[in-house]
């Protein structure tokens, strides 16, 4: 809505809501407003209202609970007359140009429970106004951020604000001095800002009450001393951010002990130890930042472990030795900076694995050996830089290679490639001469064949054997690969004889149970029901799939178990937190919007790489939330393999007879028998839509001419949506409003998945990137509502 608020309104005599909040309404508040005592709320928040706020304001609104006037472009100051507005419980004024000082009988309103100041031109001589606030003893949400008049030093009152606070902020206020150590007693806070401050002294001890911290940020101000050690016992934090002080000493290996951490901003500080072994632990960090300290030592081994980061800064340290390997398991990680350390050894092959790479800056350090072809594969690469290493021979070409000039190349020893890169041109080097070759030729054949000789001579003394002791016993096992060996009889009293109270689950080829060994290793173990028709063939298949996969989204296999005659199994990584199907439809259990993307994300990431990972390429067939199992950190990990099929080289379809689950079914499965990789993908946008309606496609309001997809389709495009999962609307304002865009978007790219004709459905791999776009820009918009708080 646009245009003025008419005067008039102030005639609405038994007015109690006024919501006129988010739209465009410009010029004054009209008085009036302020006359209306019935009111209980009223809001106009983000709009172009321009006014001074009446000197009278609060006087005659006895009933007033909510006022918010946020996000305007209101003048003038801030009536002390608010405080005869005795109900008041939220008070925002936030975002808008109001100045003079903080009224200091704020504190008269007892019920206040949010206030929120951010983003004026407030002042208040040495913070008295927080003296004032001690006596609103419900008051949970404190802001006064961006207020840069405010200055003066942080009372040791501040303890002595309401014992309900959960939101203290004041972020770039010029408050001085050091942080008292009275902040201990806010025992319930969750959140405290106080960046971009000029804070002095060292970060006190008493922090260690603040037992339900979630985030924490101290950024730019002038802190010194060691992070105390008293941080590491806040359980509950995700965010610290501490970068651009002058901290000192180590980073503490107590800080794995911070298991919920997602955020770790330490940059531009003075710490100078090397990174503990225990940072690895933290497995659910999302951005990494140690740049700019004298950190030294070599990267952790295990960098793998962070397995779902997606930023890492460890630029301007002193660390060195090489790259590790692992880094080929950082999946997410779309930013890498390394620069300016002192990194030796080769460039790893397995850069070209971590496929959502988009920054990648390896320059001034050590470096040596190639440039690997096997970053030709990062797709969504944006930047490169190796520049001031020791790196020759021939840039690659290909991918996104053709994009960058030399200042991602220069300094190096002995680059070669391309004229418009202004190195030299790369010399071809043909094998000397024809004696040579033939000399390799014969090396290579004679190397082949002296293995093929050791291999069929094992091959035939392990038939032998084999046969010599025909009768099968219980205890015989058939170790594959490098998978542990459990035996029969661990297996059965690992279950607890397989005990009916050790049951998990009960399909129609297989029982499976938990299973705990007497190292405390727990397991989920399949044992197939072998009297069932085809539950032998089911066994073989899986076994067969999941021996030649591994990703982080599939269930991993750890041992399988068989006699020849009428006992097989598999022992499987045992998922505690059961399956998706069980956990989605109890009760207890609410998914939030960005969990459930995660869990989308990680199965799109498991079928992408079932698709497109392997040259054979491996179709799942019965793709459905009962599959898909969550692990402790709510990681979703795809399983039953049952009746996948496995695609030689150039089949791209087979036909076959396998009943898969109904309502799931890709069309032209169902009908035909046909099984290519497009049926998953059809049951995967049907999967895509049950999660955000929660609606099962074979609820009973289905059937007939209804089905889940087609009343996704007709509802997607009524403004009232009403087909996402109300859970998901449970919050208010802009949160709302991110989680609904993100919801549709997810539809739109379920429905593209379900086409009924199986060529015009995307692929796994478009899937993939169109969802970590839509989780991208909902991390964003949620991000932007966090930080409005503060402005
Ligand atoms: C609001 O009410 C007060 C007291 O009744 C009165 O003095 C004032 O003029 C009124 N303001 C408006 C804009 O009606
Ligand atoms: C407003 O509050 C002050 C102080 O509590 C009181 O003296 C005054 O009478 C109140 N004004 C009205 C109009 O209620
Ligand atoms: C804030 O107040 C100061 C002094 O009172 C004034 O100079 C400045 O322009 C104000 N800033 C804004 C954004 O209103
Ligand atoms: C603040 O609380 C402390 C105890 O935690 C108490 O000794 C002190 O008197 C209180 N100060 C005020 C102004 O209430
Ligand atoms: C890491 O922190 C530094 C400040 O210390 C900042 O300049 C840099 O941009 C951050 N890195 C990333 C990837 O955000
Ligand atoms: C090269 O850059 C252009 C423009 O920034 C971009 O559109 C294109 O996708 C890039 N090419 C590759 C292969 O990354
Ligand atoms: C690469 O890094 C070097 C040294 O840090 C810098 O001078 C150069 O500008 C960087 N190249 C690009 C493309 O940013």
């Amino acid at each position: 809505m646009v245009g003025t608020i008419p005067r008039e309104i102030g005639n609405l005599k038994n007015l109690e809501r006024l919501q006129l909040g988010i739209n465009n309404f410009g010029g004054p508040i009209p008085p009036a407003v302020f006359n209306i005592s019935t009111l209980l709320i009223i809001d106009f928040t983000s709009n172009r209202l321009s006014s001074h706020l009446p000197s009278s304001l609060g006087l005659w609104l006895p009933n007033l609970e909510k006022l918010y006037i946020g996000e305007n472009q209101c003048t003038g100051p801030f009536p002390m007359s608010i405080s005869n507005a005795s109900q008041l419980t939220d008070l925002d004024i936030s975002t808008n140009y109001i100045s003079g000082s903080i009224p200091e009988n704020l504190g008269n309103l007892r019920n206040l429970k949010w206030l929120n100041l951010a983003g004026n031109n407030l002042t208040s001589s040495r913070m008295s106004f927080l003296s004032s606030l001690t006596n609103c003893r419900d008051l949970e949400s404190l802001f006064f951020d961006g207020n840069p008049l405010i200055g003066g030093k942080l009372p040791g009152l501040v303890g002595n604000l309401s014992g309900s606070l959960v939101v203290f902020s004041a972020f770039a206020c010029n408050i001085r001095g050091s942080i008292p150590g009275e902040i201990g007693n806010l025992s319930h806070l969750i959140n405290i800002q106080l960046g971009r401050n000029k804070l002095t002294g060292r970060i006190p001890a008493t922090i260690r009450a603040l037992k339900e911290l979630q985030s924490a940020s101290l950024m730019e101000n002038k802190l010194e001393g060691f992070i105390p050690t008293e941080l590491c016992h806040l359980n509950n934090l995700a965010n610290l951010d501490l970068t651009s002080n002058k901290l000192s000493g180590s980073i503490h290996a107590c800080l794995g002990n911070l298991i919920s951490l997602r955020n770790l901003l330490l940059g531009s500080n003075m710490f100078s130890s090397s990174i503990p072994s225990t940072l690895t632990r933290l497995t659910d960090l999302l951005i990494l930042n140690l740049s700019s300290n004298s950190l030294s030592g070599p990267l952790p081994n295990d960098i793998g472990k962070w397995k779902v980061l997606t930023s890492m800064d460890l630029a301007n340290n002193i660390f060195s030795s090489n790259i590790p390997t692992g880094v080929a398991d950082l999946r997410d990680l779309a930013q890498f900076f390394l620069s300016n350390n002192r990194l030796t050894g080769f460039i790893p092959e397995s850069i070209g694995d971590m496929l959502s790479l988009e920054f990648l800056d390896l320059s001034r350090n050590n470096l040596s050996g190639e440039i690997p072809k096997s970053l030709e594969k990062l797709s969504h690469l944006r930047y490169f830089n190796v520049s001031f290493n020791r790196l020759q021979g021939e840039i690659p070409k290909g991918g996104s290679f053709g994009n960058y000039s030399i200042e991602s190349f220069m300094g190096n020893e002995a680059l070669c490639g391309a004229p418009q890169l202004h190195v030299p041109r790369c010399k071809s080097k043909p094998l000397k001469n024809s004696k040579a070759r033939t000399k390799l030729i014969i090396y290579v054949a004679l190397s082949i064949a002296c293995t093929l000789l050791v291999a069929t001579l094992i091959f035939i003394i392990l038939r032998s054997k084999k046969r010599k002791d025909k009768l099968p016993s219980q205890e015989d096992v058939l170790p594959l690969g490098s998978w542990r060996r459990i035996s029969y009889h661990e297996l059965h009293q690992a279950t607890d004889r397989f005990s009916e109270t050790r049951l998990l689950g009960n399909g129609s080829y297989d029982f499976v149970y938990q299973g705990i060994l007497s190292d405390g290793m727990t397991f989920a173990v399949k044992v197939f029901k072998l009297e069932s028709e085809g539950a032998l063939k089911s066994f073989d298949v899986e076994c067969e799939v999941l021996r030649n996969t591994r990703h982080r989204n599939l269930v991993k296999i750890i041992s399988s178990c068989s006699n020849d005659l009428d006992f097989k199994a598999l022992v499987l990584e045992f998922m505690p937190n059961g399956s998706l199907d069980k956990w989605f439809y109890s009760n207890n259990h609410s998914f939030d919007i960005l969990q459930r993307v995660n869990i989308m994300i990680d199965v799109a990431y498991a079928l992408e790489y079932l698709h497109h990972g392997n040259s054979t390429p491996i179709v799942h067939c019965d793709l459905k939330p009962s599959n898909v199992l969550l692990d402790e950190n709510m990681v979703a990990h795809l399983s039953d393999f049952g009746i996948a099929k496995l695609l030689c080289n150039d089949d791209s379809m087979i036909q076959t007879m396998t009943m898969a689950t109904v309502g799931y079914m890709a069309p032209e499965y169902g009908n035909e028998g046909i099984v290519s990789t497009k049926g998953d993908v059809y049951s995967f946008g049907i999967l895509m839509m049950e999660i955000i309606t929660r609606k099962k496609p074979t609820d009973e309001m289905f059937g007939g001419e209804r089905s889940l997809k087609g009343w996704v389709k007709e509802s997607i495009s009524s403004p009232l949506n009403q087909v996402v999962d109300i859970d998901l609307l449970s919050n208010v304002g802009r949160e709302c409003s991110a989680a609904k865009d993100c919801a549709l978007s997810i539809l739109q790219v379920g429905l593209e998945c379900s086409t009924e004709l199986p060529d015009e459905r995307i692929d796994m791999k478009e899937v993939v990137t169109k969802l970590k776009k839509i989780k991208a820009k909902l991390l964003k918009d949620t991000e932007r509502v966090r930080q409005r708080g503060r402005f």
